[in-house]
């Protein structure tokens, strides 16, 4: 088989870049690990900034996003028993964000996919990347007794934080940057009417907590947990007293409990790597750099990236003009590394550490009292939630 572009992972990263290209005449095959259901189940990411939703759009697979994604122009941070608005529109100057769960926009993007006759290739085993810094790339995989090759011009690696693109690269040719935090978030999504139609992000002594939502019917909701306690220690109920101890109280009376219909525990890690090219594979999305979710940037930051890599290639093959494939790596760095900055410092504000020491937690009291004081300090935080241009 050949192709223009191979892309390893059929994870929003893959899809929007396959759906974007074929768009523009350039052909793609998208390799992924497993199947579409088992993709579909995965219970992600619920923010999306405004760049991300135009590219969606512009791959024309935003209809149902603008449909029934919800438009939140705040979000409140619960602290000392009250909570206080961050009013990101008024911030901005016009900016908000959509409320839309990575599980739809995933199946939009497949739909999408389907519509333009895309090939996108399910439960492709052993997927490996050959000779990337030669101008003859090549992609391999198994399907059942099957061996397949893929040549291509160019490979992009979409796999995620544990894909086997990163892992090609020859370990002296790239730096690692990580970070991983003592904790995880535990996560629970529950058909009931969600506590407050907006976000509320909560820091209290027991620890983080967050009130998300998906729809006015489903609600998302998390917990800091350490990082030796699995699902099976919380049940639906410990789950719930433990959220509404962290809440004010009139946040916790009014919330309404149900069953968990998916419950699960992330760790949390800020990791980066540079550069996000070798030779002519490109790296993108939770393939070169995560980050804790506290600042709703990794999907985010994957658009961005795919944005870059979008044009670039546009241009290679429309204009002959490698600019764009030459500049990718540190123009994507650039925004990256915003992104981490901004999701480690709302870590570090609203989640408890275990080895914080009394001048750590007088830290973290000064830096809310000085947000809530200050006009600049909150219009920093909205201009990064919302994102930074691309
Ligand atoms: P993935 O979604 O990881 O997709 C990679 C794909 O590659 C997968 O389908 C995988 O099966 C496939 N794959 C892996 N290895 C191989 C292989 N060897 N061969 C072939 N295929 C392979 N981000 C936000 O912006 N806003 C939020 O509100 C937010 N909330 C989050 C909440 C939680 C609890 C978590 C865990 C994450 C959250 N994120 C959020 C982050 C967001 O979910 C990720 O950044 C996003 O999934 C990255 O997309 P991706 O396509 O780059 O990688
Ligand atoms: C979510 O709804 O899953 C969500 C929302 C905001 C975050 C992280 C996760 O910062």
């Amino acid at each position: 088989m050949r192709t223009q572009v191979g892309i390893i992972g059929g994870g929003p990263s893959g899809l929007l870049l396959s759906q974007l290209l074929h768009l523009r005449g350039i052909d793609t095959v998208v390799l992924e690990k497993h199947s579409r259901d088992y993709v579909l189940r995965r219970i992600r990411a619920g923010v999306l900034e405004h760049g991300f939703a135009a590219l969606m759009r512009e791959a024309k697979v935003g209809e149902r996003m603008d449909r029934e994604g919800q438009i939140h122009e705040g979000f409140y941070i619960a602290h000392d028993g009250i909570k206080e608005r961050v009013n990101l529109k008024e911030l901005t100057g016009g900016n908000t964000v959509i409320v839309y769960g990575q599980t739809e926009l995933t199946r939009d993007l497949y739909e999408g996919r389907d519509r333009l006759d895309g090939i996108v290739i399910h439960n492709a085993e052993d997927v490996k990347p050959h000779d990337f810094d030669t101008s003859r790339p090549y992609l391999t995989y198994r399907q059942g007794v099957d061996a397949v090759r893929v040549d291509c011009d160019y490979i992009i690696g979409c796999d995620g934080f544990h894909g086997v693109s990163r892992q090609s690269i020859p370990k002296d040719k790239m730096r690692e940057y990580e970070r991983v935090y003592p904790f995880g978030w535990l996560g629970v999504l529950s058909r009931t009417r969600p506590v407050s139609p907006e976000l509320i992000y909560a820091t209290h002594e027991r620890g983080f907590a967050l009130c998300s939502l998906r729809s006015p019917t489903l609600s998302r909701y998390y917990i800091q947990v350490p990082l030796t306690d699995s699902v099976e220690d919380w049940s639906d109920a410990k789950f719930f007293e433990e959220l509404q101890r962290r809440l004010p109280e009139d946040v916790a009376a009014a919330m309404i409990t149900g069953p968990s219909i998916e419950k699960s525990i992330a760790p949390l890690r800020s990791f980066v790597v540079e550069p996000m090219r070798f030779g002519r594979l490109f790296l993108a999305g939770d393939a070169a750099h995560i980050v804790p979710p506290t600042g709703a940037r990794g999907l985010n930051s994957a658009a961005s990236d795919i944005y870059y890599l979008y044009h670039a290639l546009v241009d290679h093959y429309t204009k002959r003009d490698d600019a764009g494939l030459e500049s990718y790596s540190r123009r994507a760095l650039a925004r990256v590394w915003k992104g981490q900055r901004f999701s480690w410092w709302m870590t570090a504000l609203l989640h408890r550490f275990p080895d914080s020491s009394a001048y750590d937690r007088r830290l973290q009291e000064t830096d809310l009292a000085y947000l809530f004081s200050s006009q600049k300090a909150l219009a920093s935080l909205a201009e990064n939630y919302v994102g930074l241009p691309f």
